[in-house]
């Protein structure tokens, strides 16, 4: 998604606002741009395709001590320099995330009352409007609030205006924005990242908010501009989170911080004992009837959440992507609880549903990453998962938190619902002791998946199948290997692909079957043989290693219980997609097209 950074200060602010920025290329962006007031003017500089492109056209040692700066990822316009921000009408330059749904309207009646525009973009819109009221008023803060009440949709915005070179100022609305103060000036980011190399305290506005920050001061005003006062957050995760300490790639270094974060959630929530669990899940129990609701790799956390608490707490849920669940007829009740899992906390579509489940007066617990983020805040119930900043935009270590998180709930579900006896529960106990080693053998056993993907990186297609928990499994095993490597890979309940889908199966076609459900093993196996006999290549991932080679390779994983083993079932498929894409040139940590929180719907 768009990345904004904005700086005011004692220190020559391009430099800042570039480094800034180069801290948020994880969110994905096709385009960049920095607008900077020089000698009472506003200077823009901005450029299609990678950062690197912008920093050749760049002075660094521009007399500036204020600038606003934008990673774009197109939604309006197609990526070019055209269309990247900042946009700048008269005196004004705005670099904008998220969507104006009603920018034609407003594009419109400003057409009528002159203007002409050179961009496909709503940005440009927004930096028109601002020019407009402010011809009428000449006072910036009262223009940007006028311009405010008119916007509709999603927008946090950094604006500058040539008549004060000496403040940059700021609106929320749905978009995420933070503010920050620091020794050497002020600023405000999309995410923490972009300021933690001058501070890691920082401010988050919310909706409707506004801000005008000085080199010395930042105010916050309300829609009604009166001045709010805003609690100052910690990050408390380390600078070098956001750095890549030696790997080649984030995500690599992400799957290798897993053993980690499996601990440092399950020590957030659970020290062993069931009073624990109480404490931190007792809101759950009156509850009968769950929705999961996300996106992508956190819906595949939903997906397997369902299995494992419809079979280990008897409770009936519903899983839905947030994009559909939206717009469907929801047979909630007072009962119900809706459960939105997101690693950013700011996905549209995600927070739509979230807003149509509150809107319903159902109750919503939010899994979320981010701290203080869109999702966290407006849920009546919020637990963070505990994987620290994500940078890869394919996620690994918040998944495995996100699935850490609903094995403790399932234990309390279980435990409290009388399907988990005290013995079982003292057996899972067990194994989480066991899992961060677990874990860690797992990826130091990574040439051996290596050598997998050196078999099949160069096919066209690739199939994973699974039933039941296994089938969930393999929905995000497909998901991690095409969306960095940018091979189609399919899904597919081991039972259904005979109806249809089999017809895809060529000589050496890779299909990698997954089969960790005992009571399903002889189905998938079937499954296998009839794939196989049409030429398939096939990779099973299973605990045992069966005498009869009905497979071209196996992944052998850690037998532990059910509620945990879907952890170690995941590692493999990741590090096997991580060395697929890499055979293949990919950009991994930024694959095409993608962003890493998709703020727009
Ligand atoms: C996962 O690897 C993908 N990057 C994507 O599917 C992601 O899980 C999805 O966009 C949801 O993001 P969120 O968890 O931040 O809501």
């Amino acid at each position: 998604m768009c990345g904004i950074v904005g700086y005011i200060g004692t220190s020559k602010a391009i430099p800042i606002v570039y480094s800034g920025l180069e801290s948020l290329e994880y969110r994905g962006y096709d385009s960049a741009g920095i607008a900077y007031i020089s000698n009472k003017t506003v200077h823009i500089v901005k450029e299609k395709g990678k950062l690197i492109n912008l920093k050749e056209k760049l002075d660094f040692d521009a007399n500036t001590n204020v600038a606003i700066g934008h990673t774009r990822w197109a939604t309006h316009g197609v990526a070019n320099k055209i269309n990247a921000h900042p946009h700048s009408v008269g005196k004004f330059a705005v670099v904008h995330n998220g969507i104006i749904e009603n920018y034609i309207s407003l594009k419109n009646d400003l057409i009528n009352n002159g203007y002409k525009f050179k961009s496909d973009t709503d940005t440009e819109v927004i930096a028109a409007l601002l020019d407009y009221y402010y011809k009428e008023n000449k006072n910036i803060l009262t223009t940007i609030n006028k311009a405010a009440k008119l916007l509709k949709g999603s927008f946090a915005l950094g604006i500058i205006c040539s008549d004060d070179h000496d403040a940059i100022y700021a609106l929320k609305n749905s978009s995420p924005l933070i503010i920050a103060k620091s020794k050497s000036g002020n600023f405000l980011a999309s995410d923490v990242p972009a300021i933690l190399k001058y501070t890691n305290k920082y401010m988050l506005l919310d909706d409707t908010d506004m801000a005008k920050i000085t080199k010395d001061t930042i105010t916050i005003y309300d829609a009604n501009l009166n001045i709010v006062n805003k609690e100052t957050l910690t990050f408390t995760g380390s600078k070098n989170t956001a750095e890549k300490n030696g790997y080649e790639h984030f995500m690599l270094k992400e799957i290798n911080e897993q053993d980690k974060v499996f601990t440092n959630t399950i020590n957030t929530y659970f020290d062993g004992t069931i009073d624990s669990l109480k404490k931190n899940f007792g809101f759950l129990k009156d509850f009968k009837k769950i929705d999961i609701v996300a996106c992508g790799s956190a819906y595949h956390t939903g997906v397997i959440a369902k299995h494992l608490i419809e079979d280990y707490a008897n409770i009936p849920v519903y899983t839905e992507v947030a994009s559909e669940y939206r717009y469907q007829k929801n047979f909630y009740d007072k009962d119900t609880l809706v459960i939105l899992v997101s690693q950013s906390g700011e996905t549209a579509d995600t927070l739509a549903a979230l807003r149509k489940a509150k809107s319903d007066g159902v109750k919503t617990l939010a899994i979320v990453n981010v701290v203080g983020s869109s999702v966290a805040r407006e849920s009546d119930y919020c637990i963070y998962t505990k994987a620290g900043i994500e940078v890869s935009v394919a996620t690994t270590k918040a998944y495995v938190s996100q699935l850490t998180v609903f094995s403790l709930i399932t234990m309390y579900l279980g435990y409290i619902n009388k399907v988990i006896k005290k013995d079982e529960l003292e057996n899972i106990f067990k194994d989480i002791k066991k899992m961060p080693k677990l874990i860690k053998e797992e990826i130091n056993n990574y040439q051996a998946y290596y050598a997998i993907a050196d078999k099949i990186y160069k096919n066209k297609q690739i199939f994973f199948i699974g039933r039941g928990l296994d089938y969930a499994n393999s929905l995000e095993g497909s998901l991690k290997l095409k969306e960095i490597s940018y091979i189609n890979s399919v899904a597919y309940q081991a039972g259904e692909l005979k109806h249809g889908t089999i017809s895809l199966i060529e000589e050496n076609t890779p299909v990698i079957a997954i089969a960790t459900n005992k009571s399903l093993v002889d189905k998938t196996i079937s499954n296998i043989k009839e794939v196989k006999a049409r030429g398939a290549y096939v990779i099973y991932e299973s605990f045992i290693e069966p005498v009869d080679k009905f497979y071209n390779e196996f992944i052998k994983i850690p037998e532990v219980h059910p509620i945990l083993e879907n952890i170690l079932t995941i590692i493999p498929l990741q590090l096997l997609a991580y060395k697929v894409a890499k055979n293949n040139n990919c950009d991994i940590d930024k694959p095409r097209n993608l962003a890493k929180s998709v703020t727009v719907e």
